[in-house]
């Protein structure tokens, strides 16, 4: 049995893929400080799948524990999602978003390097990308940030494309994800922010599940179809599938692997609240206001080269997005505390 670490296991994107990963046949051990997430996940994952996943509580940037975890299991890949993801936050305390993210990533690299384990997939986001020029968004657009958060997220990019510069039995994978949403489909694990939210998805929900009273709406004179922002959304599980094939598919590639998970199409704030309005019989009280600060008109993905070289499409339409999303949050009002 191929044995896989998950940095983040606990976490949104980490519990779903470490469904995926067992119902594939590998033996999973996360490590997460729970600083985002709740230990109950291990109890859904066990009711799903039938397999409690081997679980510590660890820093990423302890570096002593993790040459213990390294000297007893015989890992084939890291699955990195560990992080904090908050931008505005990010700018507020910058060196606590670097230390954990850039230097929690080196820290992780030293001990895999030590024990031998030189396969990573990284959580990288569309969000290098800065302001593109141009949609759909290839991999060699140039890359820029303008926040914190998403200087870590380019500074561990560029940090693993030197370590495997510098050591060619490095695999890499700086996967970058556009915009995740929806859950599994039992309605038993999904996405529980700590506060209000600062994304669409879990906004819109609260909304309608009655814990937030109206959605926001960040301006409507974008120079898009109907002056809202345009994301490419995608679901959560088609996300966690590519992070599968590539643990599974790791010893066929070398050097650095950079992709666009994405769906290839975008959709207005609009088409969101009426689709989730749609599927799910809910009202969605909203209003228009201020643009966010930083926000960019529109933003999504050309997926082609991951599908050529990884075998790899997200399939999930819209509308399977915002039942499941929906279905998790009505099951879940207070999401893992209800
Ligand atoms: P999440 O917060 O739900 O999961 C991250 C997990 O990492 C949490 O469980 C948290 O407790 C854990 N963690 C944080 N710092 C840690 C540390 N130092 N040591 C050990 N564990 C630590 O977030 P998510 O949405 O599942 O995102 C996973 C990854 O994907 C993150 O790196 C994020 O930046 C990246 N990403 C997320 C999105 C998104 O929209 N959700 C988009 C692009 C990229
Ligand atoms: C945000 C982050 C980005 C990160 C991405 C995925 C910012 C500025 N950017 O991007 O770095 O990679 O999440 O985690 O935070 N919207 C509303 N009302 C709301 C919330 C959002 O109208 O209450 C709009 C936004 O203006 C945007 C769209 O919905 O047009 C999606 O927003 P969001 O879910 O926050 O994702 P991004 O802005 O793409």
């Amino acid at each position: 049995m191929k044995s896989v670490l998950v940095t983040g296991g606990t976490g949104y994107i980490g519990s779903h893929t470490v469904i995926q990963l067992i119902e594939a046949g590998f033996e999973v051990v996360i490590i997460d400080n729970l600083s985002n997430s709740k230990e109950v996940v291990l109890d859904r994952v066990e009711s799903i799948t039938g397999v409690r996943p081997i679980f510590y509580p660890y820093d990423i940037r302890n570096f002593d524990a993790l040459r213990e975890l390294f000297d007893q299991y015989d890992f084939e890949s890291v699955i990195h999602f560990a992080g904090l993801k908050a931008v505005g936050e990010s700018t507020e305390i910058p060196l606590k978003y670097y230390d954990n993210n850039v230097s929690g990533t080196v820290t992780l690299c030293e001990a895999m390097a030590e024990a031998g384990c030189k396969n990573i997939v990284f959580s990288s986001s569309a969000t290098v990308y800065g302001d593109p020029a141009s949609v759909p968004i290839l991999e060699n657009f140039p890359t820029s940030t303008t926040n914190p958060y998403g200087s870590s997220k380019l500074m561990v990019e560029n940090i693993l494309q030197d370590l495997q510069a510098s050591d060619p039995e490095w695999t890499v994978f700086l996967l970058r994800y556009f915009n995740p949403i929806g859950a599994h489909k039992s309605g038993t694990i999904g996405e529980d922010p700590r506060d209000i939210p600062n994304n669409l998805l879990p906004y819109v929900t609260q909304v309608a599940v009655g814990k937030l009273e109206q959605l926001a709406i960040f301006g409507d004179d974008y120079p898009t179809k109907d002056g809202t922002g345009v994301r490419d959304y995608i679901h959560v599980e088609d996300l966690a599938s590519a992070h599968v094939k590539a643990a599974q598919q790791a010893s066929n590639f070398k050097g650095t692997n950079i992709y666009n998970l994405g769906t290839g199409r975008g959709y207005s704030v609009l088409d969101i609240v009426k689709t989730f309005e749609e599927v799910t019989g809910q009202s969605v009280n909203y209003k228009i206001s201020e643009r966010r600060p930083g926000d960019i008109a529109e933003c999504w993905a050309d997926p082609s080269l991951v599908a050529k070289e990884l075998g790899w499409k997200a399939h999930r339409e819209l509308s399977e997005m915002l039942e499941d999303a929906w279905r998790w949050q009505s099951n879940n009002p207070n999401g893992y505390d209800s």
